[in-house]
């Protein structure tokens, strides 16, 4: 059974991440247009380098939750049957042991030159950072997607989810294109699909079935259950 699950910031909230459309709708204490837009970026690059440079310098103080090891579980099993897609630019599917991991909205531990598009590992602030390793002119940025920009990897994202027999979403408010809509097309080519969310999202009627939790209490539970067979 080939499997296809995306993930949100829901996932990575027990494990200290804040996410994006909770309580106040602030990301640490910003509207994201502020700071994740490549406008942002334009009109004052060193907030915006601050703001993900602390982001990055937290990933240290935070490690996987029970779901993301889940998942790594599931992938020692059933190996390539199984494609995360994250919309998270943390790490935390890696750290838990995960391989086969899709970050469409980019990464925070890596940089990208806005003037050759190279990208580079990276751990440390960007702000005031040198120029590009690479080509040595261009300017570093994170290496997300911001509002407006095309995410990563789409071509073989509706790959997997044109193949896959069961498409799972955990942690996601079904609020942002075009990750939203895979469940609609997961479903279109045959899948079944299956939601894992503390509440009902906006994609919940898209779904099969809709399980409401933590996904540190779900996830694992339904990956025994695939287990199980
Ligand atoms: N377990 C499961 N789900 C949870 C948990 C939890 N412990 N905590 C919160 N959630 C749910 C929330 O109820 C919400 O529906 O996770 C969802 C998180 O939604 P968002 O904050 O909107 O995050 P996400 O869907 O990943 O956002 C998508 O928007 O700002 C952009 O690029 C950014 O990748 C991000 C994208």
């Amino acid at each position: 059974m080939r499997i296809v699950v995306l993930t949100g910031a829901g996932i990575s909230a027990e494990s200290g991440v804040p996410t994006f459309r909770d309580a106040d709708g602030l990301w640490e204490g910003h509207r994201v247009e502020e700071v994740a837009t490549p406008e942002a970026f334009a009109a004052d690059p060193h907030t915006v380098q601050r703001f993900y440079d602390a982001r990055r310098a937290s990933l240290a103080a935070v490690g996987p939750n029970a779901a993301h090891v889940a998942l790594a579980e599931l992938e020692r099993a059933i190996g390539d049957d199984l494609l995360v897609v994250t919309q998270n630019i943390d790490d935390l599917h890696e750290r838990a042991g995960s391989t086969r991991v899709v970050h469409m909205h980019g990464e925070l531990r890596s940089a990208l030159c806005s003037y050759c598009g190279g990208r580079h590992r990276w751990d440390d602030d960007l702000v005031d950072a040198d120029p590009c390793p690479g080509c040595g002119l261009g300017t570093l940025r994170p290496d997300v997607v911001w509002f407006g920009e095309v995410p990563y990897h789409l071509d073989a994202i509706i790959e997997s989810l044109v193949a896959c027999d069961l498409f799972v979403s955990v942690g996601t408010s079904g609020a942002v294109y075009p990750a939203a809509g895979f469940v609609q097309q997961a479903r279109a080519f045959g899948a079944r699909t299956l939601e894992l969310n503390l509440v009902p999202s906006e994609g919940s009627p898209f779904f099969h079935e809709s399980r409401q939790g933590r996904a540190g209490d779900l996830v694992p539970v339904w990956v025994r259950e695939v287990l199980a067979g």
